[in-house]
C-alpha cells in the first residue's frame, strides 16, 4: 500500500480518505491514534491487520462534541455526564453500555464500549469533517511502544495505512485515563494522566483496578483486554529499578560487563558509567510521561542487552508511568 504524508492543515484530505473507508494515522494530545469511521466494519477490521492487534481487543471511540456520544451509548449516566463537563475535551476514556450501532468488531463481542473526546485541535477537526465517530487505538504495531512523533509512526505502519498526518509530537505522552462505569463504583482500567484523587472530586470514590500494576494470574478475570497482552516493549529487555540516585547507579554500573544501559533521571547522569538515555527530571512525572515511550524506542539504539530504567513515584501521574513501564518491562521490577 503507498502511504501518503499530509500535513496538518490537509485535514479535508484526511477526512476524505476516512469517509471512504480508509484508515489514517492522526495526531491526539496524547498519543498518534490510527483512525477510521466507527460504523465502517471493513475499514475498522483493516486497523487491527495494520497493526497486528488480537481482534478480542477492543477500540476507544472518538467523538467531537458530548453530545455525539448518544451515536454509540445506550446510556449517559450522571457521574459519567458530571466527568464529561469537567473533563472533555481531554484524555479521559469511559467505558459505558453500548448501543446496536457499534459493530462487534469495535467491541471485541463485549456488550460496552470506550469513548473518549481528544483535545487536539487536528483530531477534532478531522472527526468533524468525517462525520462520524472514529475508533482510534495507538497508531504502533501491537506490542510496540505508543507512538508520540511523526516519525514513531512511519517507522511502524509505513506502507500499512493510507495515510499519516504529520502534527509534530504528542503534549501528554501516555495514552488516556480508562475509567469503567458499568458498575456502582467507577473503576479505573488504565491510568493516566487526568488522576484517580481528580475524578473522586468529581463524583466520590472510584476503585483502581489491581491489573494496573500488576500481571494477571492464571484463570483471574480481566475487564479490559488490553491488560493481558504484552505492550509497549522495545527489543531490548527493559528492568524497573527503584531507589536512590546513588543506590540506582551503583546498581547499574555494576552491570557493565553484562553489555546494559540505562533509562534515568536527569539528576542520575553524572553517576552513570554506561550508555543511557534520561526520561526527565525526578520529580517531573509530567515530563516523564511525555518523553517515555519515545526514550524506550531510542533505548533500542543504545546496543545494550538489557536497559535498567529509574522509577520513583512522585505523585498520581506516576502511576500513568508506572503502569506502561511495568509491562515494557515484562513486570520485572527490582528495588535497590
Ligand atoms: O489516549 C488514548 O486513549 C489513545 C488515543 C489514540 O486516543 N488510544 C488508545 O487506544 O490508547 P488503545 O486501543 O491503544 O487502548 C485502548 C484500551 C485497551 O487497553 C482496550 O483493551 C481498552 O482500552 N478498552 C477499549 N474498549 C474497552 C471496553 N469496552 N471495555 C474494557 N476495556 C476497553
Ligand atoms: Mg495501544
Amino acid at each position: 500500500m503507498n502511504t501518503l504524508y499530509l500535513n496538518k492543515i490537509q485535514t479535508d484530505e484526511a477526512a476524505n480518505i476516512l469517509k471512504n473507508g480508509g484508515i489514517v494515522a492522526i495526531p491526539t494530545e496524547t498519543v498518534y491514534g490510527l483512525a477510521a469511521n466507527a460504523f465502517n466494519e471493513s475499514a475498522v477490521k483493516n486497523i487491527f491487520k495494520a497493526k497486528g492487534r488480537p481482534s478480542d481487543n477492543p477500540l476507544i471511540v472518538h467523538i467531537s462534541k458530548i453530545n455525539d456520544i448518544f451515536k454509540v451509548v445506550s446510556e449517559f449516566p450522571e457521574k459519567a455526564q458530571k466527568l464529561a463537563e469537567k473533563f472533555w475535551p481531554g484524555p479521559l476514556t469511559m467505558i459505558l453500555p453500548k448501543n446496536e450501532n457499534v459493530p462487534y468488531c469495535v467491541t471485541g463481542g463485549m456488550n460496552s464500549v470506550a469513548v473518549r473526546f481528544p483535545n487536539h485541535e487536528i483530531a477534532r477537526m478531522i472527526i468533524e469533517k468525517s462525520g462520524v465517530p472514529l475508533v482510534a487505538p495507538s497508531a504502533n504495531i501491537s506490542g510496540r511502544p505508543s507512538p508520540t512523533k511523526f516519525e514513531h509512526v512511519v517507522n511502524d505502519l509505513s506502507g500499512k495505512v493510507d495515510a499519516v498526518i504529520d502534527g509534530g509530537d504528542c503534549k501528554v505522552g501516555v495514552e488516556s485515563t480508562v475509567l469503567s462505569l458499568l458498575n456502582e463504583t467507577p473503576i479505573i482500567l488504565r491510568p493516566g494522566l487526568i488522576t484517580n484523587e481528580e475524578i473522586s472530586k468529581v463524583i466520590g470514590k472510584v476503585e483502581i483496578s489491581p491489573l494496573v500494576l500488576k500481571a494477571p494470574e492464571k484463570g483471574e478475570k480481566i475487564i479490559s483486554p488490553g491488560m493481558k497482552y504484552k505492550h509497549y516493549s522495545p527489543e531490548t529487555e527493559v528492568v524497573m529499578i527503584s531507589g536512590s540516585s546513588e543506590n540506582y547507579s551503583q546498581y547499574v554500573n555494576s552491570k557493565d560487563s553484562e553489555n546494559s544501559g540505562a533509562l534515568c533521571f536527569e539528576e542520575d547522569i553524572p553517576f552513570l558509567k554506561v550508555p543511557y538515555i534520561s526520561y526527565g527530571k525526578r520529580n517531573c512525572p509530567e515530563e516523564q510521561a511525555k518523553n517515555l515511550f519515545d526514550s524506550l524506542r531510542k533505548s533500542d539504539k543504545l546496543n545494550v542487552d538489557t536497559v535498567y530504567a529509574h522509577f520513583e513515584s512522585e505523585n498520581e501521574v506516576s502511576a500513568a508511568i508506572c503502569n506502561r513501564l511495568i509491562r515494557a518491562a515484562g513486570f520485572k521490577w527490582i528495588k535497590v
